[in-house]
């Protein structure tokens, strides 16, 4: 194989498509092509295409909302490479919707322009996966294979040349002239989280292991508003919604938002989250509403057909009734360290996506951000990581199958995954403190010797990255102290000395070495 892809989201397919010209490549995913963020995303995608926007406005709302942590550089490359990436998209066939002939852009929080395209209401991500893959398909020098594990990275002399994976129990080593990495975000490490079983942090877990350098891992974005009923399973609700003028009330129907910031409803993320945990502690509740009745029944059904349709599967009529919402881990936007093409810390291994740590999104990702920077930076890390192979040349070296004893197993998996995720969502969410950080840190040092084990199961592989991530998560909440976009300190609410550092970490001996970089 000249070219290894792990992942097939956005970003994974995108870079696929740029590497196929120049050799053979593979498109690895650990379940079912469609199955991760992409294929969920709701609102829709940001891009300064509309009459009334410009690329230095987009610029400047994301490094806004990134609070003073985004690389303006790495933002620049986003919005300026973003509309063509998104005309591209579409003369493959990607049906956004429109006002007539015009596209249709809508907005979302700290968005100082109507922005976002959207696809059939709230299906963006289906969209753009399928228009993706169907490209993919037609292109004959790329081959999927689904449920295949990627169960660690092929290092030699400091450069990466393959990874391990695993399907149906048996373990195959794939050699290439490089990989990319796109293995999407971690919000299944937290007991509340919008994202689907597949985003377990496993290719954080996976580079920290073959020594790659990781960034900014204590910013983890909550999204504000996702279902909260005891019968229905966690679910979106799209920010697009309070975008059109959907508004949030207390359980006693009280409106709030507008005495926690000028921007209301449409604050950014981070302080809509923390502003309903205040108001739910004050209230004495574990909810708040999203409330969505004063819009016309008929708009709000064309709109937002997904979500309407999926909360009346539990009885819930959102034309009719305030929608029970509490916040969960949404995205994460630290990761592996890449510069602005994709390019990591250890050579031939490239990084986009969720993933991957760009600087693009700071300390907040801006809404919507993410789909394009999957395109942007795929198709970046697709162009690189070519270059690079094309120097390098094919990979021809023996690799022995790795040793392999089953592990004693004196615990219970899945108990410990659903101690680990309550152990996050309570000591390292939304609001942290030095004491329920270094709880959580003694809590997962009982763990470490699941971190350390080998398996061949996936889902105690997901279990033991998980618990190598939230110790990394962990570790640069501690150190960051001071209170930055979405990582919030109680004992530190200022901003602190040195804020405008990064914090990066990388694995050495057993343990880590953590920098602080500006
Ligand atoms: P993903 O799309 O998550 O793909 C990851 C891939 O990696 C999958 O194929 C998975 O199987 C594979 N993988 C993972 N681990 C392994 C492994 N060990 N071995 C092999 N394969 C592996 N962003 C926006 O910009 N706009 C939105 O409207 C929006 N809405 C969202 C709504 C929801 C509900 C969620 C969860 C996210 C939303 N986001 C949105 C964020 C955005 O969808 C994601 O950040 C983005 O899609 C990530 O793309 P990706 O290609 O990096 O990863
Ligand atoms: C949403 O639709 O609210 C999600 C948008 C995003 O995460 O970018």
């Amino acid at each position: 194989m000249d070219y290894l892809v792990i992942g097939s989201g956005v970003a994974g397919l995108r870079a696929a498509i740029e590497l196929a010209p120049h050799g053979r490549v593979l498109v690895v995913t650990k379940d079912k092509p469609t199955e991760g963020s992409t294929e969920y995303a709701q609102g829709g995608v940001a891009v300064a295409l509309s009459d009334e926007d410009e690329v230095h406005i987009h610029l400047s709302d994301t490094i806004k909302a990134g609070d003073g942590l985004c690389k303006r550089e790495a933002v620049k490359v986003l919005v300026e490479e973003g509309p063509a990436r998104i005309v591209e998209l579409i003369s493959w066939g990607a049906e956004f919707d429109r006002e007539g002939m015009r596209l249709a852009f809508t907005l979302e929080a700290a968005h100082s322009r109507k922005r976002i395209l959207h696809a059939h209401g709230d299906a963006t991500g289906r969209e753009i996966e399928r228009v993706l893959l169907k490209k993919v398909r037609s292109i004959n020098t790329i081959s999927r294979y689904p449920f295949a594990f990627t169960l660690d990275l092929i290092v030699e002399d400091g450069r990466c040349c393959g990874a391990f994976l695993l399907r149906e129990g048996e373990v195959t080593a794939i050699l290439s002239r490089a990989v990319i990495l796109a293995t999407g975000g971690l919000g299944q490490l937290f007991a509340r989280t919008t994202n689907p079983p597949v985003a377990t942090g496993d290719g954080m877990a996976i580079a920290f292991r073959a020594g790659a350098v990781l960034e900014d891992m204590e910013f983890v974005q909550f999204h504000p508003t996702s279902l909260y009923y005891p019968s229905a399973p966690q679910f979106l609700l799209s920010e697009a919604m309070r975008g059109e003028g959907a508004i949030l009330r207390n359980i006693h129907g009280g409106q709030f938002m507008s005495s926690y910031h000028p921007m209301a409803e449409l604050a950014p993320r981070d302080v809509v989250s923390r502003a309903i945990i205040s108001e739910m502690v004050r209230t004495k509740s574990k909810n708040v509403f999203l409330d969505l009745t004063h819009l016309d029944g008929r708009f709000i059904k064309n709109r937002f057909p997904r979500i309407y349709s999926t909360c009346l599967q539990y009885d819930i009529d959102i034309t009719e009734e305030p929608v029970p919402v509490s916040p969960a881990a949404h995205y994460m936007m630290g990761g592996v360290w890449t510069d602005l093409n994709g390019q990591t810390s250890i050579d031939g291994l490239f990084a986009a996506g969720e993933v991957a740590c760009t600087g693009v999104h700071g300390a907040n990702r801006l809404a919507s951000n993410s789909l394009l920077e999957g395109l942007v930076y795929g198709a970046r890390a697709g162009q690189a990581a070519a270059s690079y192979g094309e120097a390098a040349g094919p990979q021809k070296m023996d690799i022995p199958e790795p040793e392999y004893k089953r592990p004693k197993r004196d615990f219970d998996p899945e108990k410990i995954r659903s101690s680990l995720r309550k152990l996050l969502w309570e000591r390292v969410g939304i609001i942290r403190c030095a004491r329920s950080l270094t709880e959580a840190k003694t809590r997962l040092s009982k763990w470490t010797v699941i971190s350390e084990m080998d398996f061949r199961d996936r889902r105690l592989l997901e279990l033991k990255n998980m618990l190598t991530v939230a110790m990394l998560i962990t570790e640069a909440a501690l150190r960051r102290e001071g209170s930055v976009g979405a990582h919030y300190r109680s004992d530190f609410p200022a901003r602190g000395k040195n804020w405008q550092r990064h914090i990066n970490i990388r694995k050495e001996g057993s343990g880590f070495r953590m920098n602080s970089a500006s």
